[in-house]
């Protein structure tokens, strides 16, 4: 059986969390509104219409679910910051209810011997700057740099750990080419100019975190997935290939110095073109001290010529009848093991922390139990490969899973549940489900 010390004693186990999945409160105490609010309010975006509002209530609860945290044994939480509760309109002027909210929240962490790991950006911009053009606009660089700044100085002589985004390619293609996430802005129009700001960011907020404090350890992350060809076709080849550069290559390399991977792709070509990225190839380079790999499954990629653009179609593991969580999603460890090698390949990649990786199921309480057998079987499953990983040689120093509690999973509202903890969104109860008492024995030995 795989335990904790397989790993070394100093590897880092953690759990992680974002704001506007668990707190609510979303219009109270000073914050304004962010861009899922402002998406979540229109009818038909979430499955059953459900309301981001209130969430878990971990504005309230937080000490509460602190204490889980430690109760499970892991030493590491992260949490983001809901840029909107810290700048109600995105810039200028600062709320300070939101800023003692995340004081309060790191000194229960650090009172509780658990080391915050703190996420600037978690896909809630203000609603704000969204009016302005969101990603998409050039002036969002300025209003991030400064938000940044505000979280350096408020927080970084109590906390060290920072990750400056959360998967660039989770939100620009959802929600700015896709439109099935905030801000729901659809085309290559949107997507371009918001991939562009991005890369942008997710330096430039390193390079300030690095000016502003001292011994700070800081990463950024990247949802990644293993892109299988399904057949050894040349178009079916060529359609891995695209998405492969789309999902796994397109935020990296910018932060190697590499520029965008925009090589015999005519789109790309033409956005490299159109924006003059090249030139600004050094300001979107920086030395982060971890990469933090996200990895939930496989994509398995064929040729489509009527897909626009990209000219490839998920062939789904339900129709492969291969094994899948519910959301869908293949269980496939091996994959996980084949990113992890892949991002580690980048000669500038000194350290890999997996900052997300979990599952979601139908879980049930029945008298008072969750088992959820299936979850402590993916874990298992992906820890090993994981170790594999590790044990050849590649530098990987953590794990975070996703998620704490049952929260909300953005498009999917509350109906998947992805929690170590379950959370009864009537009455907001929390109850522990076997995963959670199986990461409890696992990381005590
Ligand atoms: C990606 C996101 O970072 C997180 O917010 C989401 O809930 C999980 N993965 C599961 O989809």
């Amino acid at each position: 059986m795989i335990k904790a010390s397989d790993f070394g004693s100093k590897f880092i186990w953690g759990v992680a969390t974002a704001a506007a999945q668990i707190e609510g409160t979303a219009s109270q105490y000073g914050k304004g509104p962010s861009i899922w609010d402002t998406f979540t309010a229109k009818n038909g975006k979430i499955k059953k219409n459900h309301k981001l509002d209130p969430a878990c209530d971990f504005y309230h609860r937080y000490a509460e679910d602190v204490a889980l945290v430690k109760l499970l044994g892991f030493t590491v939480f992260r949490f983001s910051i809901a840029w909107s509760r810290i700048l109600p309109n995105g810039r200028g002027e600062v709320n300070q209810e939101g800023i003692r909210f995340y004081h309060n929240l790191i000194d229960e962490c650090l009172s509780n011997g658990i080391t915050p790991y703190i996420t600037l950006y978690h896909w809630d911009l203000p609603q704000a700057l969204e009016d302005e053009g969101g990603w998409t606009s050039f002036s969002i660089n300025a209003a991030f740099n400064a938000f940044v700044s505000i979280c350096a100085m408020e927080y970084g002589d109590k906390v060290k750990n920072w990750i400056v985004l959360n998967e660039p390619f989770g939100y620009t293609s959802l929600g700015y080419m896709l439109g099935v996430h905030a801000p729901g802005k659809t085309g290559l129009s949107n997507f371009f100019p918001a991939v562009l700001h991005t890369a942008l960011a997710q330096a430039e907020g390193g390079k300030i975190l690095r000016a502003e404090i001292s011994k700070a350890n800081i990463g950024t992350t990247f949802s990644c997935s293993e892109i299988i060809p399904y057949t050894q076709s040349d178009s079916d080849l060529l359609a891995a290939k695209r998405v492969d550069t789309l999902m796994n290559r397109l935020f990296i390399e910018p932060t190697q110095g590499m520029g965008f991977p925009t090589a015999n792709w005519d789109v790309l070509e033409k956005f490299q073109i159109e924006y003059g990225t090249w030139r600004l190839q050094e300001r979107m380079k920086f030395d982060f001290d971890f990469i933090g790999l996200q990895n939930y499954f496989p994509l398995v990629v064929k040729y489509n010529a009527f897909i626009p653009v990209i000219q490839a179609w998920e062939v789904k593991a339900k129709s492969r009848k291969k094994p899948h969580t519910a959301m869908g999603w293949e269980i496939n460890a091996d994959s996980f093991y084949n990113i992890i090698k892949q991002f580690a390949a980048y000669p500038n990649v000194k350290n890999i922390m997996i900052t997300e990786n979990g599952a979601a199921y139908h879980d049930k309480i029945s008298n008072g139990n969750v088992v959820d057998a299936e979850r402590i079987a993916y874990f298992e499953l992906y820890l090993q490969a994981l170790l594999k990983a590790k044990k050849e040689g590649i530098n990987i120093t953590g794990y975070m899973a996703w998620t704490l509690m049952d929260n909300f999973e953005w498009a999917e509202g509350f109906n998947a549940r992805f929690g170590l903890v379950h959370t009864d969104f009537h009455t907001l109860k929390r109850t522990i489900k076997y995963s959670g008492y199986w990461w409890q024995e696992f990381l005590k030995v």
